[in-house]
């Protein structure tokens, strides 16, 4: 089972407080305001920590929540995802991957009175101003077929050429992971990895948009990529690793 765990000291530079633990937050939520100590801006000795144990994958996309079981694993951690439990699949309703990730988080540790993890992520293209961004899911309809979404990305870069024959091609893939617990309290970390986007499609191993995405400083798409490659360089992998530094460690 999974229990916050009170009292460690963890000491941080200031630099690093961007999980969104400040003052007024451990005054908030433990009653009393941080210690301070010599030399440092705060010791943080009230971080909320998850014990190994169940975590909800707030998804019901099964490559996502194949993807989070990987990352979790090792840590003593199993992970049951939100369509195994036959949770309700909240409406992403934000207008930021944060604020779509915290809801579907929220909604399912609600749901099911346990700590739940849940990720939104997407694709923003540079030559679309950012677009598919929150909207990447649903640029595939409700068929999901990525293969009609990838050529309407394919077809936006081609429609904004530039008069000397440029597309841009520069894209990243962004994931914001929150974690929630039951009692609303909600930590959010953001990953991005950039890179270039290729057409046509190549390889069928990814899922979404990996067929069209070459990673910086690689030559294959992500489609092309076996899974335990793909995977350490992904923008959820980033995010994990923020994740972990500040609730697993
Ligand atoms: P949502 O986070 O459920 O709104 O969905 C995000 C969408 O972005 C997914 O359905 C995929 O199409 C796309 N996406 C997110 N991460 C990846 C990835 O690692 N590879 C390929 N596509 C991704």
């Amino acid at each position: 089972m999974l229990t916050p765990s009170r009292g460690r000291a963890l000491t941080l530079p200031a630099a690093n407080l961007s999980g969104g633990m400040d003052s007024d937050h451990i005054e908030k939520q433990y009653g009393r305001p941080p210690p301070r100590t010599k030399g440092l801006t705060y010791t943080m000795t009230a971080r909320r920590k998850l014990a190994p144990g169940r975590l909800i994958a707030a998804t019901h996309n099964p490559g996502k929540a194949r993807e989070l079981a990987a990352l979790l694993e090792g840590g003593g951690f199993t992970t049951i995802s939100a369509a195994e439990l036959g949770l309700a699949e909240p409406e992403e309703t934000a207008d930021t991957f944060r604020g779509n990730a915290e809801l579907k988080a929220l909604a399912a540790a609600r749901a099911a009175n346990e700590p739940a993890l849940a990720d939104d992520s997407g694709l923003a293209c540079d030559g679309l101003a950012g677009a598919p961004g929150i909207y990447s899911a649903r640029w595939a309809g409700p068929n999901k077929d990525f293969r009609a979404a990838m050529q309407k990305v394919e077809d936006g870069l081609k429609a904004e050429t530039s008069p000397d024959g440029e597309v841009d091609r520069r894209a990243s893939f962004v994931c914001v992971l929150s974690l929630a617990w039951p009692d609303g309290e909600v930590e959010s970390f953001e990953g991005v990895v950039r890179g270039q986007l290729v057409w046509p499609p190549r390889g069928d191993k990814g899922f979404g948009y990996d067929p069209i995405f070459v990673p910086e400083g690689e030559t294959e798409t992500f489609g092309e990529m076996a899974p335990e490659r793909k995977l350490p360089m992904t923008h959820r992998a980033l995010a994990f690793q923020r994740l972990k530094t500040f609730l697993l460690e």
